[in-house]
């Protein structure tokens, strides 16, 4: 079921709300194809966390089969903790090496790095955008939403025009993050992330939710007031250039629409 968000004027998102996750990662494999069947070279960024991994799975067989060519993409880390190496146990860049960027052979020269180890991180966070301008702007960003709304690691605080830089992670961030590492791994109290002004600045967006414990969250970044304290109620300034995709359970507490 697809249907347009009510909120924006005659510059609508919309909202796919799917049976099953396996359809969620397809859709957003959909999005990650089409961009790269327009443009091979387009730059791109996309998720870590527990809400991609079926996304990842099939967008690997999609290039094992050669139905994707994923070889001219310029693929922009979205985030990181700050100071990690992927020598690191707690490094996204690993996860994402592990998960996505080593099995799809993506060409190292083709892979952004948040610069989290940089000598002076906030000049490199703004040269990391700078690199995404030279490379055309991101022609799609796929992302996830967290429990306390924030989009990459832009926390509640962060705001519509904020650029790449550093963060300060909530500690139920740290406490989501050491999760995906069975919470062994030590998460360090800062990040850099791609700014959300720089997510909002995206040809394409895409919203990815999945599970009932998100549907709070979820209506409350497309139906509560845009804030600061949930980053994710911006998204909708992207107005028809942002789709959210949704299982039953993050769908189950919006209002019905017409
Ligand atoms: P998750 O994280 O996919 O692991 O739920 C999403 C996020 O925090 O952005």
């Amino acid at each position: 079921m697809t249907s347009e968000g009510l909120a924006d004027g005659p510059e609508t998102y919309t909202v796919t709300v799917v049976d099953s996750y396996d359809l969620l990662s397809a859709l957003a494999a959909d999005a990650v194809s089409e961009t790269l069947a327009n443009r091979p070279g387009a730059a791109l960024t996309l998720p870590t966390g527990d809400t991609p991994l079926g996304m990842y799975r099939e967008l690997v067989r999609r290039i094992d089969a050669g139905e994707l060519d994923f070889s001219q993409a310029q693929f922009f880390c979205l985030d990181d903790y700050l100071g990690s190496t992927p020598d690191d146990e707690a490094s996204l860049t690993r996860w994402l090496k592990q998960v996505f960027l080593d099995p799809a052979r993506l060409p190292e020269a083709n892979v952004h790095y948040v610069p989290t180890a940089a000598a002076d991180p906030q000049a490199a966070a703004a040269g990391y955008d700078r690199e995404i301008a030279a490379c055309g702007g991101l022609e799609l960003a796929v992302v996830g939403l967290g429990p306390n709304g924030h989009i990459g690691f832009n926390e509640p605080g962060s705001g519509p025009d904020d650029p790449t830089r550093v963060v300060d992670l909530q500690p139920a961030t740290r406490a989501q993050s050491a999760a995906y590492w069975d919470g062994k791994a030590d998460i360090p109290a800062q990040a850099m992330t791609i700014g959300l002004g720089t997510i909002l600045q995206a040809k394409r967006i895409v919203l990815i939710v999945s599970g009932a414990g998100k549907a709070e969250i979820v209506q409350k970044s497309l139906e509560g007031p845009e804030t600061t304290e949930v980053p994710g109620s911006f998204l909708r300034r992207a107005g028809s250039r942002l789709e959210v995709i949704l299982d039953q359970g993050a769908a189950s507490k919006l209002s019905p629409r017409q």
